[in-house]
């Protein structure tokens, strides 16, 4: 199940890339590379518009959230930009934006 998860993310991630040269908007990077963990909840992970998962995370401030998601957060299944390392800054930051919207 879970190795299934990551092939498909890394298919996924490969999607995103063919599409380079065209900046992705928030929604399309969140469908190809954070979408495979926050849909469902994998690891632990606060499930994309799921309100009681997201108050306390979006408490911590919006610079924290921001720092998580760029550099990840040790010791859980959060990596740096997701895994997805080709991503820029403002691409990451641009899901954080609509994550905390969605989850308030
Ligand atoms: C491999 C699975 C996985 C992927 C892919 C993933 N996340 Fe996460 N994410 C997690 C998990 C697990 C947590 C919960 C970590 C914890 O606090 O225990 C998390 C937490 C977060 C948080 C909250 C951090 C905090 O400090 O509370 C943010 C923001 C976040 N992810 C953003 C993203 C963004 C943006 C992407 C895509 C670029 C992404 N994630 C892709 C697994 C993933």
């Amino acid at each position: 199940m879970k190795k299934a998860l990551y092939i498909g993310f890394i298919a996924m991630t490969g999607l995103l890339g063919a599409t380079a040269g065209h900046a992705a908007t928030a929604e399309e990077t969140y469908k190809a590379v954070c979408s495979v963990c926050h849909d469902a909840g994998v690891a632990g992970a606060p499930k994309f518009g799921d309100k009681a998962a997201w108050a306390p995370r979006i408490q911590q401030g919006k610079d924290a959230l921001y720092n998580s998601a760029l550099n990840g957060k040790p010791g859980t299944a959060m990596m740096a930009k997701g895994g997805s390392a080709k991503l820029t800054e403002a691409e990451v930051k641009s899901v954080v934006d609509l994550m905390m919207a969605k989850g308030k």
